[in-house]
């Protein structure tokens, strides 16, 4: 899974994307890649076999004039800005869940950061063990593995603050953001967009191997969700009326969620998280209902707090706070 050197593949891929619509010299490439045009031709089969095409101009060289349809770990590496040396990704057809997956490459021992991306899985989960629909529909299922070495008091933070992250980066992409609804869920108008599960195993006093988990419906159709979350569940291209480039935006998701995480570790996320959570809080002053173990609390939703806990109102006048939980947004009373 290393890939500190890149691949012939992806620096080809590189330079015709960094030229396009124009064509590259099969002798550009060579020179670039310290190779014969023979051996740049042949990794260019390499990539036609994966969906890739070319068309080739004598004396003029390749240009790009097809690409695979669905994810592409060549393209995604390809648009990738800043390659850190220390970072690989595995992109699968399918597995039972891409956290359980980086779990288990975790325990193995493989080097961290990595991500696994995968098509489809079979036992996608979401909190408290529910079902993650995770069809091959265009959508996005990526787990992240770090190991961190933090104090677990930390983390309660950590998944509000990736959450912020990706609101942000969705937000530059398509133009239009989604809210946040506290501590997981990436909504468009009240319809759940994506959310994320980040899971960690301890070591003592420490967190060994922590995987974030982020599933985002990208370009599933609106008739294609089963009939339970037709009402629920949007994606970004139905939101955005638009397909996105599942590629470009995976690329550009693993640099901040690599940014994100450094400044998480470092402490330095502190300056601007308050900021950037309030900027996407969906549910700032609107009134909730918070389950909480057998309880349930209806009030206003008043923001998270230093911890991250999440602050009610409550219809009492109290205020009161919650490090775990479920809201719902409740109606909105008339008058
Ligand atoms: C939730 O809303 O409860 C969290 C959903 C998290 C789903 C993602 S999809 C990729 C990763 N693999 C999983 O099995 N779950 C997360």
């Amino acid at each position: 899974m290393k890939s500190s050197r890149l691949s012939p593949e992806i620096v080809i891929l590189e330079e015709l994307l960094a030229c396009e619509p124009g064509y590259v010299s099969g002798t550009a490439l060579a020179k670039k890649l310290g190779m014969s045009r023979v051996a740049v031709w042949q990794y260019m089969e390499k990539l036609r076999e994966q969906g890739f095409a070319f068309d080739a101009v004598r004396a003029r060289g390749y240009k790009l004039t097809g690409r695979p349809a669905g994810l592409s770990a060549a393209l995604i590496q390809a648009y990738r800005r800043e390659h850190t040396g220390d970072f690989s990704l595995k992109l699968l057809d399918e597995v039972d869940s891409t956290n359980d997956e980086a779990a288990r490459q975790l325990a193995a021992g493989h080097d961290a950061p990595f991500a696994i991306i995968a098509q489809r899985q079979t036992k996608g989960r979401g909190r408290f063990g529910r079902v993650w629909h995770s069809e091959a529909n265009g959508n996005l299922y990526a787990s992240f593995a770090f190991r961190p070495r933090l104090e677990p008091a930390r983390m309660q933070m950590f998944t509000l603050w990736m959450g912020a992250n990706v609101c942000e980066l969705i937000a530059n992409f398509c133009r239009t953001a989604p809210g946040l609804k506290w501590p997981n869920d990436l909504l468009f108008d009240g319809r759940k967009a994506g959310g994320m599960l980040t899971e960690a195993r301890m070591d003592a006093d420490q967190i060994r191997d922590l995987v974030f988990g982020l599933g985002l419906n990208i370009n599933s159709p609106a008739n294609g969700w089963p009939h339970d979350l037709a009402t629920h569940a949007v994606s970004l291209a139905e939101h955005t009326r638009q397909p996105l480039d599942v590629n470009r935006f995976t690329a550009a998701l693993i640099g901040r969620v690599l940014q994100a995480y450094e400044r998480f570790v470092n402490g330095s996320y502190q300056k601007t998280f308050a900021d950037l959570w309030n900027r996407y809080d969906a549910l700032r002053g609107r009134p909730v209902a918070v389950l909480a173990g057998p309880h349930r609390i209806t009030g206003t939703a008043m923001g998270i707090d230093d911890e991250g806990s999440f602050v009610v109102r409550t219809d009492k006048g109290r205020s009161e706070r919650f490090r775990a939980g479920e809201v719902t947004l409740e109606k909105t009373p008339k008058g």
